[in-house]
């Protein structure tokens, strides 16, 4: 399938259509397509006035989000359990993977705190070291990564951001995941800077956990995401956080009172409900845009708009690329260091252009409903254009 990036944008970003903002900040918050907001309105409508709530409106919502999330990666919808963020599969993984006193979660510098913070918490109350590798240069150094993981047999798992949000740096998950694979090491990944600007295949790339918040590269509300756990450990993981519908028991809400503290086979073990009907619906049509469009043609699209970035540094050596140049390498987010980068940030707010900057570098984060034009016209103020 082809992208009509017009109709795309007239359907989905009537904002963007009209030109009222370049929006390349999709690594900070995305935008809603037209069908999320709609469904949100819709449904929103409905649970300020709950008598006119259906069935419908309630568990089949969280089974569609499911459904498509796990459509998305390539998974079964058994496998995903529905989060509030990022933060909540970075606990679920910390807190019930295997790993004891005296183990190594290994990891790298360059890492965003929410992949960090709960590993401290987490190894430091069994006893087990949380290691940060060094970066090298800018990036996280895989080649010492995976000499770790062959040699030093403390390690017991492994914790990186799939994409890195200040560099753009993608992690070689095959590599990663086959070498972990081979040394009975876990894998876990936080993919919320790469799901919906990179294709995933989440069985190929041997994950064991991952989450992903949705409020990014999946264009849906805050308060949104999912987690997948691979299939044959979901019945091995006790979850440490327990909601009260995380069992089979609960299923008949009319008679709730046979406590029976038995996990649900699959991943729902880790949700904790109540979650927010109208915002997982509201993902649920987010997710399914990206399945109708084509998970890899939205891809080839935010490829092609880094690919521009990538050739106008290139062609301007003043401004230094910090994201890989191989496209393997990276996604959505390209990081760049012109020599003044608070006047190259200026430059882009006064053309309306939203961006970051993160980490001394000017992050551009296009989505597929860019267009090239708005790129190199981007591109042409970080160096100083007008
Ligand atoms: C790599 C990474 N992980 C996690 C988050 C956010 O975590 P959460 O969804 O828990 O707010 C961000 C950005 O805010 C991020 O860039």
């Amino acid at each position: 399938m082809t992208l009509d990036v017009t109709a795309i944008r007239e359907q989905e970003f009537p904002w963007a259509a009209r030109g009222e903002a370049v929006f390349l900040d999709h690594a900070s918050t995305g935008p809603l397509p037209e069908r999320t907001r709609r469904m949100i309105a819709e449904h929103g409508l409905k649970r300020a006035e709950p008598f006119r709530l259906r069935a419908d409106d309630f568990f089949p919502v969280l089974d569609r989000a499911r459904e498509r999330a796990a459509a998305l990666i390539s998974a079964r919808p058994e496998s995903i359990a529905l989060a509030t963020n990022t933060s909540h599969g970075v606990n679920i993984a910390a807190r019930t993977l295997p790993y004891g006193a005296g183990d190594v979660v290994l990891s790298t510098q360059g890492e965003f705190p929410a992949n960090v913070y709960p590993w401290i918490a987490a190894t430091r109350a069994r006893g087990a070291e949380f290691r940060m590798l060094p970066l090298a240069g800018y990036l996280p150094d895989e080649e010492a990564m995976l000499r770790a993981i062959e040699t030093d047999p403390r390690i017991k798992g492994v914790a990186v951001s799939w994409v890195s949000y200040w560099s753009g740096h993608r992690f070689d998950l095959a590599a990663l995941g086959a070498a972990c694979r081979a040394r009975g090491i876990w894998l876990f990944v936080d993919a919320i800077q790469g799901i919906g600007a990179v294709e995933l295949d989440v069985t190929r790339a041997n994950v064991d956990v991952l989450s992903c918040g949705a409020q990014k590269w999946l264009l849906s509300p805050w308060g949104t995401g999912f987690v997948y756990v691979r299939p044959d450990l979901i019945q091995a993981l006790e979850p440490a956080e327990v909601g009260w519908m995380a069992q089979p028991a609960n299923a008949d809400l009319t008679s709730l009172l046979e406590y029976d503290p038995k996990w649900h086979d699959d991943a729902r073990r880790f949700e904790v409900v109540t979650l927010d009907f109208v915002h997982f619906a509201a993902m649920a049509e987010s997710v399914g845009l990206f399945l109708e469009v084509g998970p890899d043609v939205a891809a080839a699209q935010v490829r092609a708009l880094a690919d521009r970035a990538v050739a106008f540094t290139q062609a301007h050596p003043a401004i230094e690329l910090v994201t890989p140049a191989d496209p393997n390498r990276r996604a959505g987010v390209i990081a760049l260091k012109p020599p003044d980068v608070a006047a190259a940030s200026e430059r882009l707010k006064g053309a309306r252009i939203f961006h970051s900057v993160r980490e001394g570098c000017v992050r551009l984060a296009p989505h597929f409903y860019n267009t090239l034009d708005e790129m190199d016209r981007s591109l042409e103020l970080v160096a100083g254009g007008r």
